[in-house]
Order: C-alpha cells, then sequence, then structure tokens
C-alpha cells in the first residue's frame, strides 16, 4: 500500500507465516567469518580437507581442530543489529516467523530468537557417530569422553552438516516452505542447496513474497521479487521498522 499505515496492516494482517533464510553475511558484523567472501573460511582451508566425512576419518585431528576453532571465536562476538532486527519480528509478529539458519553459531539464540532451524548443524553440539545422539560440546570432549548415552569411546564428531551429507529438519523445512507467504534471505551467497532453491520453492507453491537482503547479489537474486543490497545490520532493522512500523493510519 501507499500510505505506511496501510503497508503495517498490509504487512501484519497479510503475513502469516514468514520465513527468514539467514546465511553468514548476517554474522559478519558480528566478526565471524563467511566462507565464499574474500578472506573467508574457503580461502584458508580446502572444503576437502575439514569439511567432508572422508576428510574426518582421514584426519580427524585437523577436522576437530577446524572446528575448535571457530567455536572457540563463538566466545569473542556478539550479536549485531541484524539477529536483533529478527528477534524484534518474532516478539512482534508473535510466533509466525521461522528463522532457517545456515549458521552454525548460536548468535540467533543468543539475540533472544526462538523458532530457529538449524539445517547445517551447530558448534555447540557434537553427535555419537554409533548411537546418533546429539550432545552439548565440553572442553576436548572429542578426545577422552565416552558418548554419554552409548558409553563407546572415540565416537563423537561435530554436529555439523558436511559437504555430501544431508541437512538436517527437511521435513519441517518443507511444511515451513509450504505454508510461506513472506521469505526474506539474509547474507547467503545461494551457492549451496537445497537453502539456495528456496525461493523458488515457495513461489512454486504459493504466493510467497521474496526479499533478499545480501552485501551484493546472490546467485539467485533474479528469483526475488525484491533485492536490497548492503550490510544486514542496516538493511533488516530498516525493513523490520518498515513492516512494522507503528502508524497505523
Ligand atoms: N551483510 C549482508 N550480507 C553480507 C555481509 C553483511 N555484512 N557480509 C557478507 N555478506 C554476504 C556476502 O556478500 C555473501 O553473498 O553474505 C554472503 C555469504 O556467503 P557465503 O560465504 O557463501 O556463506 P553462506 O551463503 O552462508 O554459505 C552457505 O556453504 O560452506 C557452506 O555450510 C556452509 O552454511 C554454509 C553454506
Amino acid at each position: 500500500g501507499s500510505k505506511r499505515g496501510s503497508l503495517v496492516f498490509e504487512w501484519k494482517t497479510t503475513f502469516k507465516n514468514v520465513v527468514v533464510l539467514t546465511g553468514a553475511g548476517i554474522s559478519a558484523e558480528s566478526g565471524v567469518a563467511t566462507f565464499r567472501d574474500n578472506g573467508g573460511l574457503w580461502a584458508e582451508h580446502r572444503i576437502e580437507d575439514v569439511a567432508t566425512p572422508d576428510a574426518f576419518a582421514m584426519n580427524p585431528v585437523l577436522v576437530q581442530d577446524f572446528y575448535n576453532k571457530r567455536r572457540a571465536q563463538l566466545k569473542e562476538v556478539e550479536p549485531n543489529a541484524g539477529h536483533r532486527a529478527l528477534t524484534r519480528l518474532q516478539q512482534e509478529l508473535d510466533g509466525n516467523v521461522t528463522i532457517i539458519t545456515q549458521n552454525v553459531d548460536d548468535l540467533h539464540e543468543r539475540s533472544g530468537s526462538h523458532d530457529i532451524i538449524h539445517m547445517h548443524g551447530e558448534l555447540r553440539k557434537v553427535r555419537c557417530r554409533a548411537c546418533a545422539t546429539v550432545h552439548q560440546w565440553q572442553e576436548d570432549c572429542f578426545q577422552e569422553t565416552a558418548c554419554p548415552t552409548c558409553g563407546r569411546q572415540v565416537v563423537l564428531r561435530p554436529h555439523i552438516v558436511w559437504f555430501g551429507e544431508m541437512p538436517f529438519y527437511m521435513d519441517l523445512i518443507t511444511q515451513k516452505l509450504q505454508v510461506c507467504d513472506l521469505f526474506i534471505s539474509v547474507g547467503t551467497s545461494g551457492n549451496v542447496y537445497p537453502a539456495a532453491g528456496f525461493v523458488t520453492h515457495v513461489q512454486q507453491v504459493g504466493h510467497a513474497h521474496t526479499i533478499e537482503i545480501n552485501l551484493e547479489s546472490s546467485e539467485g537474486v533474479s528469483y526475488f521479487a525484491e533485492a536490497r543490497h548492503g550490510r544486514a545490520g542496516d538493511l533488516l532493522p530498516a525493513l523490520i521498522d518498515e513492516i512494522l512500523s507503528v502508524k497505523v493510519a
């Protein structure tokens, strides 16, 4: 609508199932390295050396070290304005906002968000390769500790989805996409599937409005109804203000 009031009226009444897909770009302003920007993680490490099941089988210490470093960094970073804007959106649209994140950091949680689906796993969790139970990571839990559930030794691995492995929660994600009426993609390059295909999925099954927020055009920018390019820490709060602008004429 043209008037801001009618815009709020449209946003609040129109969108009942908001899905926000986030990628490394939303955590960049917190100081967490992205993957494919210059200086990103894949510029420093070869994916096949640290982020595949074979890498872990061949060189578990190198892989554990890679994740230990990223996990240790979590203590030094804080959520940024982009994370906080999504938390505000969730609070204001009471429960109608799901965050599907490709990120394995805990910044969405620490900014007070809920309904978060970690499709690529979480740095703070480990999984037993014998009984598949998931546990909170503790200091040097990879070497000595036995699995708290099945008791076997040296079986814990990072609870991270590696290349060649299936993302988690795909059934739940598909349910959310089937009814999605507003899809916002934030800080992802659109290089990795299935996440990169969510924007076309929501348009095939319904009439979702789709917005890309990214520093620059992603691989999938042409699939979005609108694209806003710049820093998530600036653009997300502005978008959420627009959605929630208090003046209802
Ligand atoms: N604000 C908004 N976008 C940003 C910012 C910022 N401050 N800084 C960087 N970006 C954008 C970059 O332009 C880039 O398009 O964030 C995107 C990050 O892209 P990638 O580094 O490819 O990260 P992501 O898309 O999350 O990677 C997807 O690939 O390596 C696997 O499993 C890993 O989850 C990861 C997946």
